[in-house]
């Protein structure tokens, strides 16, 4: 697999920022849920620490892979998706990027709000961004995660049904080459 972008497939560098951002949003969630409830076994944990910390995190990385996107060219969309696909992807895509910053960004104003430590990975401060309004902060956030969620529904039926049409399809072609 090559590092770089090319027209038929995504580099190295775009799969692995991809993977590691839906990983750590399945770690955000986990976290947010085991920081509501201490009795878990991630109790031991300084769960709010790390959720903070990995959120950051995901907003740095987001950051990456949006220069990424304009360093390099993107894949051509696969023949078989019909014009009004590809416009539904084209803003679930736009519509991830403006979540994935708006997630982190209500996160840390909201933390900024409480009167809570804010510590990157126990090993610096962050400074905080407030803007006050704590309730309604912590009501996007969580609605904005939310958003986000149904959109990952979707994301992945389309992604479904496209890896099923060409596994159909290369089937197709081999039974007729038979
Ligand atoms: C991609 C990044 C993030 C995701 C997906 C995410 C997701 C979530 C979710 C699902 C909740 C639970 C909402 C609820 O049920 O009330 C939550 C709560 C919270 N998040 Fe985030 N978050 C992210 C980034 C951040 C960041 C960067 C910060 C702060 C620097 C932060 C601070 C908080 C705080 C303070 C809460 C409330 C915790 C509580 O009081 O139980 N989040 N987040």
């Amino acid at each position: 697999m090559v590092l770089l972008n090319t027209r038929s497939e995504y580099g190295l560098i775009s799969r692995a920022l991809h993977w590691i951002i839906v990983l750590s949003i399945l770690a955000q969630w986990l976290l947010a849920e085991a920081n509501e409830d201490s009795a878990t076994i991630y109790g031991a944990f300084d769960t709010l620490m790390l959720h903070q910390s990995i959120g950051l995190t995901v907003l740095l990385l987001v950051i990456v892979r949006l220069v990424w996107r304009f360093l390099n060219i993107a894949p051509a969309w696969p023949v078989d998706m019909k014009s009004y696909e590809i416009a539904v992807a084209r803003v679930v895509h736009f519509a991830f990027y403006l979540l994935l910053l708006a997630i982190p960004v209500t996160g840390w104003l909201l933390s900024s709000a409480e009167d809570e430590p804010l510590r990157f990975f126990n090993w610096f401060d962050v400074p905080r961004i407030s803007l006050g309004g704590e309730e309604t902060l912590e009501e996007v956030h969580e609605v904005l995660f939310n958003i986000l969620v149904a959109l990952a529904v979707l994301h992945v039926i389309g992604a479904a049904k496209h890896w099923l049409s060409r596994r159909l399809r290369r089937r197709h072609t081999v039974a007729a080459r038979v």
